[in-house]
């Protein structure tokens, strides 16, 4: 996609994140960033830990701001919330019941709609195998569960832009393909703008249109790739595919780079440390 694409959903231009490290600005989390994210397009970004991406969704989210330069997401209605979040860590309530806490993010937006949002709601526990569980408490439910009540809470309130940072990452491989094959269902009937952070390239490539790989710290966009797998998509088959993998290598070529740099950063801040580090403070 071109910079100053007028149709994009999501546009951001040239952000820096500079971070305050105990009173002084001098920790750059992100440089130039540039992206744009399509109207209803499954955008995924993967890149090293510690790179950038949480910093990112949370500016895309209105949780934070850029040091300097643009975030700017297209508005298109005042009757949905412009965006939702479902963090990586639990964040179901757990003094509510799945019912509960399923319309909590409606009635926090206030975006109920009585019979209708009842309707919504219903539909989104059925299709992630919540009804039975609707009088449940969250201990109650497994890991999985929960990441699905999340999903279930974030998507009812329709949201213009939905960010996912990292929601799979705690699950066992199991639970993470079935809830990847709910989402892709769950995407491909509602649509809507998603953008979604993962540590698994595979993950990204299952489930993106496109897949944003950022550099290691301070983080930028080094390149996106398209994700040409038409839809509806079967997981488990696609996984299969020799093109499925081919593409997975290639994020692979482009990351590893990444990946080493990242590592070598740390290593020489760690020399550096013990330099300036009394020598029986070291032992
Ligand atoms: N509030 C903050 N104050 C100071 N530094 C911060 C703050 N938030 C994040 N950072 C730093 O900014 C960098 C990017 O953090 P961020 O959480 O965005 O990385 P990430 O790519 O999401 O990492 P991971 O993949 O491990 O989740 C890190 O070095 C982090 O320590
Ligand atoms: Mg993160």
């Amino acid at each position: 996609m071109t910079t100053g694409d007028t149709t994009a959903k999501v546009i951001v231009r040239d952000v820096d994140k500079v971070f305050d490290v105990r009173g002084r600005r001098h920790f750059q989390a992100l440089r130039n960033i540039d992206l744009d994210v399509r109207d209803n397009e499954f955008l995924c970004i993967v890149g090293p830990s510690g790179c950038g991406k949480s910093t990112l969704l949370r500016m895309l989210g209105d949780l934070d701001t850029p040091s300097s330069g643009q975030v700017r997401i297209r508005r298109d209605s005042t009757a949905r919330p412009l965006s939702a979040m479902i963090f990586q860590e639990e964040s179901v309530f757990p003094w509510m019941t799945v019912a509960q806490n399923a319309a909590y993010g409606l009635k926090i937006t206030r975006t109920w709609r009585g019979r209708q949002s009842e309707e919504r709601i219903d539909d989104l526990l059925g299709k992630t195998g919540l009804s039975a569980f609707r009088s449940f408490y969250p201990h109650q439910l497994s890991g999985g569960m929960k990441q699905r009540l999340s999903l279930v809470r974030a998507w009812a309130t329709n949201p213009e832009l939905l960010l996912m940072d990292e929601p799979f990452a705690a699950l066992d491989e199991q639970n993470k393909a079935l809830l990847q094959q709910e989402l892709v269902k769950l995407w491909e009937a509602f649509r809507s703008t998603v953008v979604f952070i993962t540590h698994s390239l595979e993950e990204a490539v299952l489930l993106g249109d496109r897949v944003a790989v950022m550099t290691s710290a301070p983080g930028r966009i080094k390149e996106t790739l398209d994700v040409p797998f038409p839809r509806p998509r079967v997981v488990t088959s696609l996984r299969r595919s020799g093109e499925f993998n081919q593409l997975v290598t290639q994020l692979w070529d482009s990351l590893g780079d990444e990946v080493e740099r990242a590592r070598s950063a740390e290593m020489q801040k760690l020399t550096r440390r013990r330099d300036v580090m009394p020598a029986d403070a070291i032992g």
